[in-house]
């Protein structure tokens, strides 16, 4: 299978958080082989260190990686503002970094519900608001939230999370109202169930298999180059006019 080559992400400067695993190294990865120049934040600091490594190794521009949690979003500025001192002006920033820790409703407290916020989509907000003026200043700019099938279909455990990436597809709308007439785009990919390693360890047992043959009309499973793919196409300018919407990389599940 081959796949396409978006000339107008060469020399762009990207901003990925939680790129260091995942859907997050996927799209890491997959800017960099267009000859993107990535940045990206993490907490998981030896996952992110091989990365960079990998990805230079394949020939591609080596990412710069920043340590950095989002739920600090002093933090997540200064690293930002490091991105745009490093490589300069940010043109495309996805908003990837998130954590699906199961919750039962019994048991969430304020402390947990805050927690699961910040990380689930605040920060989104905050890294929108701290590269703006830089898409401004480049004319435009391209904006990726990362949303989640599981705020559309029936799922439990997860009611934090689930109302934060239902947030995410809210804040979406608002942020490219706000910011289109500075050609800014605004959009969201909602993920269905895809087979990321850590899905594959954690949670894709036999019964889950099956689960996903009989919801998803594509019967294969959702790999993270599905996604990546998806992704580079809202980052490059052949999406020019699109903005505030969200797209669905689900095999037909939703
Ligand atoms: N994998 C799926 O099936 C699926 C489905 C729907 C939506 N999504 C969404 O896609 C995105 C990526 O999913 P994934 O499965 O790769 O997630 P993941 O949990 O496997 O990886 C998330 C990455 O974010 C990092 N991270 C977590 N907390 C952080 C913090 N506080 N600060 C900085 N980095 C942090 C992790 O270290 C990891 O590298 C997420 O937004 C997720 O909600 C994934």
């Amino acid at each position: 299978m081959t796949s396409a080559v978006y000339p107008s992400l060469r020399d762009r400067v990207a901003f990925v958080s939680g790129g260091a695993t995942g859907l997050g190294a996927e799209f890491v990865a997959a800017l960099a082989a267009q000859g993107t120049r990535v940045a990206f934040v993490d907490i998981d600091e030896p996952a992110a260190r091989r990365l960079v490594e990998d990805v230079a190794a394949a020939g591609h521009p080596r990412p710069l990686f920043l340590p950095c949690d989002v739920a600090d979003i002093p933090a997540l500025q200064q690293a930002i503002a490091a991105t745009h001192d490093e490589l300069g002006p940010i043109s495309v920033l996805v908003n990837n970094a998130a954590n699906d820790r199961r919750q039962r409703v019994a048991d969430v407290d304020v402390a947990a519900w805050d927690a699961s916020f910040a990380v689930n989509v605040r920060h989104h907000f905050f890294a929108a608001q701290a590269v703006a003026a830089q898409m401004r200043a480049l004319g435009g700019g391209s904006v990726i939230n990362l949303g989640s099938i599981s705020a559309h279909i029936d799922l439990v455990d997860l009611p934090s999370y689930i109302t934060a990436k239902a947030g995410v597809e809210g804040l979406t709308r608002t942020l490219a109202r706000e910011l289109g007439p500075d050609r800014i785009r605004v959009n969201c990919i909602i993920p269905g169930w895809v087979m990321t390693e850590r899905q594959l360890r954690d949670w894709v047992t036999p019964e889950a298999e099956e689960s996903i043959r009989r919801n998803q009309c594509l019967t294969e499973p959702v790999m993270p180059v599905d996604v990546a793919r998806m992704l580079l196409w809202l980052a490059a300018d052949d999406s020019r006019m699109c903005t505030a919407q969200t797209w669905v990389v689900d095999g037909g599940w939703m």
